[in-house]
């Protein structure tokens, strides 16, 4: 229909007239999760989010990680991306979906638009024990069911942990900066600035402005929890899930299809796997039965990728470990 604006478009619109005309990006995700709240029962947007992915080419087959990212919109200012959380094969909802950690100086509010949500524990800035390198304290500031329509806000460096939902959830992630980086960038390109970054990082340290000049530091981003205490990880790697494979996200994606009642676009699944021409033929043949028996009208279940994506005592602890560990 010509002149027919999206609901996709209008979001859009919505949270680009916010992040320009509020500077203050903490009173930025105030005004956005408002936004959030009041379109996350809205099943149009959420079709036209899937279908705007879905249209990508290769975007149903690749490889995932355990939580599938459905991008929506960014600008400049701000990123949001629908987030599908699948739920392990047992339904369980004792386990940690990733490590306990914190995103630095990015600021986040999430709105569950999609099934029950999940449980989400929200830390206190962790607190080093100076007799041992990686051991932390950390105090609980929430704890509590990220419900549908309600909105989360994790502040910079705060640390978070979602656990595993009971059913497929979806959430919607705005993320933003809480440094803007024009001004970052301006700072930086100061020419003694430049030369003289190392007297800089002793001096930013001392007065703390390492965090507001976005200085790179040694820093712990996760957690574990290990009896009476949190054990910091060093190197990311140590607990970053690798990518699982295609055919556990073409079920999990046909899955999301059928609980949303979109099976309309899972002719676009279909079309991605006939035009990708780098899919060996067994995977395809696979992805491509798993799409016939859905438009058969057979449910597909999700899957979580076993040895990929679940069992690392890092990353999949239970809320018992958690609590003992405070
Ligand atoms: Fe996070």
């Amino acid at each position: 229909m010509q002149g027919h604006t999206s609901n996709l478009q209008l979001l859009k619109k919505q949270l680009d007239r916010t992040f320009k005309k509020e500077k203050d990006r903490q009173k930025a995700h105030a005004t956005s999760s408002k936004i959030l709240e009041d379109l996350s029962t809205n099943n149009t947007l959420l079709g036209e989010i899937l279908r705007s992915n879905l249209n990508k080419r290769n975007f149903f087959s690749q490889e995932h990680y355990p939580v599938l990212a459905f991008p929506i919109c960014a600008s400049e200012h701000y990123e949001l991306i629908a987030n599908v959380w699948i739920p392990l094969a047992s339904k369980s909802t004792e386990y940690s979906t990733k490590s306990i950690h914190h995103h630095g100086p990015m600021l986040l509010t999430t709105v569950t638009a999609f099934g029950p949500g999940y449980f989400h524990y929200l830390f206190d800035r962790p607190v080093r024990d100076e007799s041992e390198s990686n051991v932390f304290s950390m105090k609980v500031l929430a704890a509590n069911q990220h419900e549908r329509s309600t909105s989360l806000f994790v502040d910079q460096y705060l640390p978070h942990c979602p656990m595993y939902p009971e059913k497929l959830s979806i959430t919607y992630a705005l993320w933003s900066n809480s440094i803007q980086k024009q001004l970052l960038s301006r700072v930086k390109r100061l020419p003694f600035l430049r030369q003289h970054s190392t007297l800089l990082r002793q001096i930013g340290k001392k007065i703390g402005l390492t965090k507001a000049l976005d200085l790179k530091l040694e820093t712990y981003l996760d957690y574990y929890p290990a009896n009476d205490h949190f054990c910091g990880v060093k190197e990311r790697e140590e607990v970053e899930f690798k990518k699982g494979p295609i055919p556990d996200r073409a079920s999990s994606i046909i899955n999301l299809l059928q609980e949303t009642k979109n099976e309309d676009l899972l002719s676009l699944c279909e079309k991605d796997l006939l035009a990708n021409q780098s899919l060996g033929e067994q995977i395809k043949e696979r992805c491509l039965n798993l799409v016939s028996k859905a438009k058969a009208g057979t449910e597909i279940e999700s899957r979580i990728s076993d040895g990929v994506h679940f069992g690392f005592e890092k990353a999949n602890f239970t809320h018992d470990q958690i609590k003992a560990s405070l």
